[in-house]
Parts: structure tokens; C-alpha cells; sequence
């Protein structure tokens, strides 16, 4: 059966760039769609800029920009880095769009008129001099449990402490080194408790990995908290209708943003908008996301589309977070990379194939280890997978005028690989893409075997063999293009130059059943090359300078 899929991943932040960290959920997703739509099934694959909040509008004041400049020129950054890692994204727009204001009001208008929003006054820091609301990251202080110095508003990094800003000794304001004074305020909240019981089931309901289960039944046991959903003037965002000087928080109007990213993309493209939110509907609504916002995208989220009467995510898949060398990014080591820096030295294939070899349906961290990285392209890419192929294809065009043969001389082999089929595409199906990948390795190295024991460079020193090597080397390029339909979804770039090379169409899974036989192919042209160690040093050594 046909399947409607809408794919999203995590709106990257408008005030950075993308680095190789956030390359492991935009990698993932888009392995996980290309496998998709490789199927037959109706993918769309949105995501945007999530363009709001104070962060964005402070950057753009210190440039002396405007937030709209800023974002503009973001969004265009983003865009060229997740185009040179073929992240093959159907509609990227921006959550400072007309169609995310109209949702999120519409959103909160229906909150509202059900009865899942309230006011209250709050009181919090404020920078009198700077004339605004100081969020918890933009004041410094000592803690109030340990009394060390210099700590944020929200939480110490010397004992572990949480605590509000209020409640920080000596507190200043990063912004203008004064110190705040607390202010009354009016926020908005979004009653979460409301939805207890509709999260409760939804939870259990098969939409979430079992360890994200785990970690919400722990926040349901500390209770479910009112959202705080506004923010005060200044601030850039959407205002909230009827309230003046109030503003959406940030978090509030960002996972609107997928939808109103689909809904820009449906607008254009003939796609019925409604079909796919509808609270009946058959479609399906998939998210990709890290672990450290699965609150905003398992609690709240689900329960402000309930609320408004939309259908709610079928799936939300948490991946970990990225370690290099078995550490957190850092500037100083030069493991804090950029997209860019990375793709200044290396082709983007690499670290495709590299996270998909490490990526499982599991939250555990991801470790780029960059040794291993090396080994695993030159042994597997390299030496196993396009070996078969320049191996094969140089004896075709020596001998046989680049035409396959119209025998296929093993077929219990090619059955074999045929027979992998379904297990591949479990895995791919259930994001173990490393197994996917043990798989497909797997297969190589048969692959190999077999070339190894036919010997076609000895049967070719004589004529009368010439029969059996076109045989063999034409079942060995068959071998390499199922290889290469598994591996399709994680290299994009290699698979259209394989097809270029085979002379075929684009490549569908369901193509591996028949062989391509009596067919002419291209002359065959180097595919993945290998890594050398002063691309990684390179890599490395222009991340510290930045
Ligand atoms: N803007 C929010 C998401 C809003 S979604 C409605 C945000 N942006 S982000 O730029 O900080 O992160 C975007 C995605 O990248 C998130 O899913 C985040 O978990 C992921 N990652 C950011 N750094 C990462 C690593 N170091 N490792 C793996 N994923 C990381 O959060
Ligand atoms: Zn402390």
C-alpha cells in the first residue's frame, strides 16, 4: 500500500550555523525519506528556519542589523549547507512566515476558546537600562546552593543545581553588566495539565522509542506544569492577537513551523493541506528530532494540536548527540566543525555513509571518531563496494565493447542478494541503519569472494575463456548494482554516477530482482575516493581558527 508520509526534522536556530552535530538528524531523516520514496511511497520532507526569539534579535542589534536581514542571510546559509550534503528537503521556508502566523493564531485562538489558556502575573529579572526582560541565559551570578561565581540564570555548572533567576545571589545582566532589578508581568500559559490524560494514552500508544517512554513517565511523576507561552516586548516574534506588547515564545510558534512549512509547500503544489492534518487522517505525520527537546515535541506539541483539533505526530524519532573523539564539540580542540569547513576538505558522501554505519533506532550518543572514519571509507566504500565495479568494468571495455552479457551465470548468488531485500529494508524502515549497512556489507564481501575465485584477470590472458570472464564480470556488475540500489538512500552523489555509468534509469528498490543483461554501459570513472589524513588534519586545524 501506498503510503502519505510528511517528514520533518528540527529547525535549526537562526543564529548559527550548521555544524557536523546537527548533520546527524538532517543525514538521518534524509535517509530515512530517500529509502521512502525509493519505495514508491508519497514523502514530503519539509523543514525551515526557526527565525524567533531574543538570541536572534540581539545578534542582529549588535550587528546593527535588522532581525529580518539577519534571518534572510541564515536562512540562505543553511540552505547552501544542507543542499552540498543533499539533504533532499521538498520545501524549506522560515517560522517568520505569514502562513506560521496565521497557524499559531489559529492555534491559540482554538486553545483559548477551549479553555487551555490562562494568564498570570509573574515576576522576573529585568535590565532597566536596557528596558527589557532578562531570560535566565542572559544573567550571571553566583549560585544559591554552592556559591560559585559567574553561574546562568537557570542551572549551576559547578553542583548541578536548578533555580530560578530570581533566586541567583549578585545577580548582573550579561547585557549591560547592571544589575536587574525584578519586575511584574503578565505572561500567558498553556495549560498542559489539561491533557493528562490524552498524553497518557497517546504515549502508550506506540508513537515514541521505549527510552523516551521512560523519560516522560518521569516527568509525568514530577507533575505537569503550566506553560509560560508569552514573552514581553522587545522581542521578535509574532505578536499575540488582542494582547499588545505580548509575544509567542519562541517554542510556541517553532513546531508550528513544520506545518506551516508543508502548508506553504501544499499551496504550490497541488497537495491537500487538510488531508494531512485532519484528526482522522490517514497520512502520516513523522518527526525526527534530538533528545534535548523531546519536552517541546512529546508533551507540549501533542497536546497544543489536540487542543486545536488536528491529528496528532504518528511517530517522534529521537536520535542522540554527537561526541567527537569521545567528547563534546569544542572550539578549542577543533571539534566544533561547521558543515562548511567540512565540506571545504571533504565530500559529503563520506559522513553520509559514516553516521548511517553508526546510526541506530537507540538515543545513545553518536561518536565521530575520526581514525575509524578513515578505516571504515577506504575499507568498505573504497576497497569492498566500488572495487567490484572498477574491478568488473575494465575487463568489459577491453573485451567486450562495454556491452554485459545475456547470460546471467549465477543466479543462486544473485538470489542471495535478492534475498537480503527485506531484511535491508527492515532496518531501514525501523532507522537501525548500521544494521543496514552490516547487511549490505555483508553482500560485498561475497561479492568480492566470488570475483576472487573466478580470477577473471588470469581466464582473460586467454582468448578461448573469453566467454567466461564477460560472464563473470558481468555477474560481478550485477552483484555492485544491488549493492548499490541498498545503498542509494545513503549515498545520493555516487548513485547518479552510477547510474550514469550503468547506463539505467534512476534506481528503484524493486529493480534488484532483474538483471541487467545484453545492455551497454559507460566507460567506468573513479566513484568515492580515498581519505587522506591531512583532509582530517585540515579539517580540524581550520576549525580551531574559526
Ligand atoms: N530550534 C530548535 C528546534 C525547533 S523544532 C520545532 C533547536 N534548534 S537547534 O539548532 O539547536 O537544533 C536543531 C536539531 O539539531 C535538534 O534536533 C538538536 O537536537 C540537533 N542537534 C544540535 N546539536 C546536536 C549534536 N551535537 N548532536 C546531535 N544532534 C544535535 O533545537
Ligand atoms: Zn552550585
Amino acid at each position: 500500500m501506498k503510503r502519505k508520509i510528511l517528514v520533518t526534522s528540527a529547525l535549526p536556530y537562526a543564529n548559527g550555523s550548521i555544524h557536523l552535530g546537527h548533520l546527524v538528524e538532517y543525514i538521518q531523516t534524509d535517509i530515512w525519506v530517500r529509502f521512502q520514496k525509493m519505495c514508491g511511497h508519497e514523502v514530503h520532507y519539509v523543514c525551515a528556519d526557526d527565525a524567533h526569539g531574543t538570541p536572534i534579535m540581539l545578534q542582529a542589534q549588535n550587528r546593527n542589523i535588522t532581525p529580518e536581514q539577519l534571518i534572510a542571510e541564515m536562512k540562505k546559509e543553511h540552505q547552501d549547507d544542507f543542499a552540498d550534503f543533499t539533504i533532499s528537503f521538498d520545501n524549506y521556508h522560515s517560522t517568520h512566515s505569514p502562513e506560521n502566523q496565521a497557524l499559531a493564531n489559529q492555534i491559540y485562538f482554538a486553545n483559548k476558546e477551549a479553555g487551555h489558556i490562562t494568564t498570570r502575573i509573574i515576576s522576573q529579572a529585568y535590565d532597566s537600562s536596557k528596558k527589557m526582560f532578562l531570560p535566565d541565559r542572559f544573567i550571571r551570578g553566583k549560585c544559591p546552593k554552592c556559591n560559585t561565581s559567574d553561574q546562568y540564570g537557570d542551572n549551576c555548572e559547578a553542583c548541578g543545581a536548578t533555580y530560578t533567576s530570581t533566586e541567583l545571589k549578585d545577580p548582573i545582566s550579561a547585557l549591560s553588566n547592571t544589575t536587574p532589578i525584578t519586575k511584574n508581568s503578565k505572561h500567558y500559559f498553556f495549560k498542559l495539565g489539561n491533557f493528562k490524560n490524552d498524553l497518557r494514552k497517546w504515549i502508550k500508544g506506540g508513537h515514541l522509542q521505549n527510552e523516551v517512554i521512560n523519560k516522560l513517565d518521569e516527568w509525568f511523576e514530577s507533575g505537569l506544569q503550566d506553560w509560560d507561552i508569552s514573552r514581553d516586548a522587545p522581542y521578535f516574534g509574532f505578536e499575540i492577537p488582542n494582547s499588545s506588547g505580548k509575544f509567542f515564545y519562541v517554542w510556541l510558534d517553532a513546531p508550528i513551523g513544520y506545518i506551516a512549512s508543508f502548508k506553504n509547500y501544499c499551496a504550490g503544489n497541488n497537495i491537500d493541506f487538510d488531508e494531512y492534518m485532519h484528526p482522522d487522517s490517514t497520512t502520516e505525520m513523522i518527526h525526527f528530532i534530538g533528545k534535548d527537546i523531546i519536552y517541546f515535541h512529546a508533551l507540549f506539541w501533542p497536546a497544543i494540536l489536540k487542543g486545536a483539533g488536528f491529528r496528532l505526530p504518528n511517530y517522534i524519532f529521537t536520535h542522540g548527540f554527537l561526541t567527537i573523539d569521545g567528547k563534546k564539540m569544542s572550539k578549542s580542540r577543533g571539534t566544533f566543525i561547521k558543515a562548511r569547513t567540512y565540506l571545504n576538505h571533504l565530500d559529503s558522501e563520506y559522513l553520509r555513509y559514516y553516521y548511517a554505519s553508526k546510526l541506530s533506532a537507540g538515543i545513545d550518543d553518536i561518536d565521530l571518531n575520526f581514525e575509524d572514519f578513515q578505516n571504515k571509507i577506504n575499507s568498505d566504500l573504497v576497497g569492498k563496494v566500488v572495487n567490484i565495479a572498477s574491478r568488473c568494468a575494465s575487463f568489459i571495455r577491453k573485451h567486450f565493447d562495454n556491452e554485459l552479457s545475456g547470460f546471467l551465470s549465477e543466479p543462486a548468488l544473485f538470489n542471495e542478494f535478492n534475498n537480503q531485500s527485506d531484511t535491508i529494508k527492515q532496518n531501514f524502515e525501523n532507522c537501525e541503519f548500521h544494521r543496514s549497512i552490516n547487511n549490505i556489507m555483508a553482500l560485498a564481501n561475497k561479492a568480492n569472494q566470488y570475483i576472487d575465485e573466478k580470477k577473471p584477470w588470469i581466464l582473460a590472458k586467454n582468448t578461448s575463456q573469453n566467454v567466461h570472464v564477460h560472464n563473470i564480470c558481468t555477474m560481478g556488475i550485477n552483484l555492485f548494482r544491488i549493492l548499490m540500489i541498498y545503498l542509494k538512500p545513503i549515498l545520493p552523489r555516487t548513485s547518479i554516477q552510477v547510474e550514469v555509468f550503468l547506463n539505467i534509469k534512476t534506481m528503484q528498490w524493486d529493480d534488484i530482482s532483474i538483471p541487467l543483461l545484453s545492455h551497454k554501459i559507460n566507460e567506468f570513472r573513479p566513484l568515492i575516493t580515498r581519505i587522506e589524513s591531512n583532509k582530517i588534519q585540515a579539517i580540524i586545524d581550520n576549525s580551531k581558527q574559526t
